[in-house]
């Protein structure tokens, strides 16, 4: 690194400490990177590294970093019509485009959507539809949201409620009422119980019929799942799991919201993560992918039958709910060119077939007596590090080494507790997937980890 670049960046970083980060704590943001730019799939740092985002950022990146047409439609729009209110009574013509473009494109009975900034909120946005859904039936007492332990559904208040992992609401008490949580379908780790005979994709969904029950059918309103559990460290659900819960949720008449705001727009390979476990959701959340993070742009798919009710259902309440920068022209510009993008460069595809190869040489490192379990689909992976293969105990603090050890060598990870994160864009190639496991294989290697 250069004088002038280490200037630069100490001069920065000085200027930084005037900001509060995203799930803060001084300790851990003493020496941040400094980001300055990226191509493909490599972040740039102004002290001269270059670094393979095993990440996409933030799962979101999907067209990899450095695309030039995105900004090209972002500035034409913005030279056109920077904003307008998207409000009953107006309009304009990119929402209304990607509105049309989305209609069936998930699910066929997902035909209308509206738009948000992210993913907390869709979720915050779906809870409020799910509960106003019941309310124009006369269901008023119907509010309550089931989600799962381990499930991250974002940072407002109601998502954060959402959310079951302890140490995103610990510090924020007390928690919205009205949200309970289930054990997660997680095949490694199953924290519910079990049946004899039975499989962890029915004792899952089986907790969510006691659930119910035990609340009462009447006062439940929806059921949250994300398709793959990202944040709560990868989990993908058995086979057997969404199908009963759909069948579970039929008999109650509980609404299913489907948080695809990591699993949508390719990152599991297909189009959608329910698509790849057969789940029909009555609401369908995404973000993230959807601009591969160009712009700031999420939402809220709802189903026909739901539609219906807004639209339709007696009574004189109108759906009293929006954002500012609901349907922002410029981010639904880039929501359909990179719709575009992703269509075109078969995207999805590629994220199977660099899937596939990223999790065969995640697999070989299954011989080290830390590694778990390795799991995922397409391109949204974990690696489980553990005490030992026989408790399965998670070693959250190993995992945290590993990911700054291979950061230091050139390539970003997230260990989300215990697992390493591994969610490249999806633009990435052979060579690219085949440095993340050489890089993680040598940290493996080092004597910092395989002496500890
Ligand atoms: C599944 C899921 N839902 C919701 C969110 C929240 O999205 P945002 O940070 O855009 O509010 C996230 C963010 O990581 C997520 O992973």
């Amino acid at each position: 690194m250069s004088q002038l670049q280490q200037d630069l960046t100490a001069a920065l970083l000085e200027k930084d400490q005037r900001q509060l980060h995203p799930v803060f704590h001084p300790s851990k943001h003493r020496t941040p990177l400094v980001i300055e730019g990226g191509d493909r799939v490599y972040l740039h740092t102004t002290d001269g590294r270059r670094i393979l985002d095993g990440m996409a950022g933030l799962w979101n990146v999907n067209v990899g970093y450095g695309n030039q047409v995105l900004p090209d439609i972002a500035a034409a729009q913005m030279r056109k019509l920077a904003y307008t209110s998207n409000f009953v009574g107006m309009t304009n013509v990119p929402s209304s485009e990607l509105a049309a473009r989305l209609a069936g494109f998930a699910h066929p009975t997902l035909n209308t959507t509206f738009f948000t900034s992210g993913g907390s909120e869709s979720n915050d946005s779906a809870f409020k539809t799910a509960r106003y859904y019941w309310f124009r039936l006369g269901k008023t007492e119907k509010f309550k949201i089931i989600a799962r332990k381990y499930a991250y559904h974002g940072i407002t208040v109601a998502a954060t409620a959402a959310t079951g992992i302890a140490g995103y609401q610990t510090m924020f008490g007390p928690m919205a009422p009205g949200f309970l949580h289930i054990p997660a379908p997680n095949p490694y780790r199953y924290e519910g119980d079990m049946q004899p005979g039975e499989t962890v994709g029915q004792a899952a969904a089986r907790a969510l019929e006691e659930a119910i029950l035990r609340e009462g059918p009447e006062t439940v309103a929806a059921f949250i799942a994300e398709p793959i559990q990202g944040v709560g460290g990868v989990i993908v659900p058995p086979d057997d799991y969404f199908p009963l819960v759909r069948a579970i949720c039929d008999k109650y008449d509980v609404l299913i919201i489907a948080d695809e705001v990591i699993t949508g727009f390719g990152r599991t390979g297909a189009w959608f993560g329910s698509q790849l476990f057969g789940l029909r959701p009555d609401i369908l959340d995404f973000a993230k992918g959807i601009t591969s993070g160009y712009l700031q742009l999420g939402g809220m798919q709802i189903s026909d039958a739901i539609r219906e009710v807004i639209w339709e259902a007696p009574g004189t309440e109108s759906w009293m709910h929006g954002f500012t920068y609901s349907g922002h022209p410029a981010a639904c510009a880039v929501g359909l060119a990179n719709l575009e993008i992703l269509e075109r460069e078969r995207l999805p595809e590629n994220a199977v077939v660099m899937g596939e190869r990223l999790r065969a040489g995640l697999t070989s490192l299954l011989e080290f007596p830390f590694v778990g379990d390795v799991r995922g689909r397409g391109l949204l992976n974990g690696v489980e590090i553990v005490k030992d293969k026989e408790s399965r105990t998670p070693d959250v603090a190993m995992a945290g080494r590993i990911a700054d050890l291979a950061l230091a060598k050139g390539l970003r990870t997230r260990n989300v507790a215990n697992v390493l994160a591994f969610a490249p864009p999806l633009i990435i190639n052979e060579d690219e997937v085949d440095e993340i496991v050489r890089i993680l294989g040598s940290v493996f290697d080092s004597p910092e980890i395989s002496a500890a």
